[in-house]
């Protein structure tokens, strides 16, 4: 039988040979197929099956969530081909910029908590990127990291771009970085990378970030702001502790010249029980029902970035809640050292 896939909503037929994934088949014949890390990592390739049958290389349930695997996603960079397939791709040709590679230098480190700082690097020319991307950053020596953008992009790109980045306790990168070995490092920037960013309509929007992962929806949300997109929102920012939260003022700025409306709910998972914290306690994924008005919830596109964990939880609970699984997008983090 011959391995032949139908891609829509694009209508195109390729034909993929046996040594061949679905995601070289589609490059190698042209197709923007959405894509980054190419090894079952990203999600970027994610895509439905609604026809057909591949097998996978790696699990795809590595990346994918449960409901996500029911619902027939696959990673096109981890399928292959049996027979005749038909699959479904969201967002085909994107217009998401091209990745290249910069010249960097570490300029500032602010201390956003005792755990997390945000780094600032000058490169050597604009980087063009959307809001909700990421890059991968190489310091001499050191492994690659990939961090997301943790302001909005600007027109013509940006030269100067910030990210939050947690010390992961004997991480070579981050030890070094929080000994301040780093200061005025020249690195290698890569990027942007990755398929995370607001979706186009008039849907309301559900934001869950989880510790650092409130870098990706805070660019996000100040491009939305700059671009006056008007959408209801709710952020919801789980954290350990007080001391664990930042950018809350930020985040209220943004919130107080939002139309028509943007609710920001901090959720405190580990704050002592004396610290007189009048605001919300335990998982963050336990009051998204509470904070998702009723009647609509249908109508919502959710946003997420956290540990894998709490994305899990959120992505069950929204689609428990009524929000449609294709609605519902995130980032996967694991703070790398
Ligand atoms: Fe397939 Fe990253 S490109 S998971």
């Amino acid at each position: 039988e011959p391995r032949v896939a139908t891609i829509n909503p694009l209508g195109v037929q390729i034909t993929v040979d046996g040594s061949q994934t679905l995601l070289e088949a589609a490059l190698a014949q042209g197709i923007a197929f959405p894509h980054s890390c190419t090894v079952g990592t990203c999600g970027s390739c994610k895509c439905r099956l609604t026809e057909g049958r591949v097998s996978a290389i790696t699990d795809f349930g590595y990346t994918l969530s449960r409901q996500e695997l029911e619902a027939g996603y696959i990673l096109a960079c981890q399928a292959q081909v049996k027979g005749a397939i038909t699959i479904e791709i969201e967002n085909p040709g994107a217009d998401l910029p091209a990745p290249e590679v910069f010249a960097g230098r570490i300029i500032r480190t602010d201390d956003l908590t005792h755990d997390i700082k945000a780094v600032t690097l000058g490169l050597d020319r604009p980087i063009d990127f959307v809001a909700g991307q990421y890059a991968d950053i190489t310091a001499p020596g050191l492994p690659a990291r990939s961090y997301s953008f943790a302001t909005a992009p600007e027109r013509g790109g940006r030269q100067e771009i910030s990210f939050f980045i947690r010390k992961v306790p004997g991480g070579q990168f981050t030890e070094k970085l929080f000994a301040g070995a780093l200061a005025g490092a020249e690195v290698s920037v890569s990027g942007p990378h990755g398929t995370f960013h607001l979706r186009p309509g008039e849907a309301p929007i559900v934001c869950i970030a989880g510790g650092s992962g409130l870098a990706p929806l805070l660019s996000l949300l100040q491009h939305a702001r700059k671009n006056r997109v008007r959408r209801r929102c709710v952020m919801l920012f789980g954290a350990r502790t007080q001391a664990d939260l930042y950018k809350v003022e930020q985040i209220e700025e943004i919130a107080r010249d939002w139309l028509p409306s943007l609710r920001f709910v901090p959720v405190l998972s580990h704050e002592p029980a004396e610290s007189g914290w009048a605001g919300l306690r335990g998982l963050v994924t336990d009051h998204i029902a509470a904070t998702l008005p009723e009647g609509d919830r249908a109508e919502f596109q959710g946003y997420m970035c956290g540990p894998p964990g709490m994305i899990d939880a959120a992505i069950a609970e929204l689609t428990r809640l009524g929000v449609p699984l294709p609605a519902i997008h995130y980032d996967k983090f694991t703070d790398a050292g």
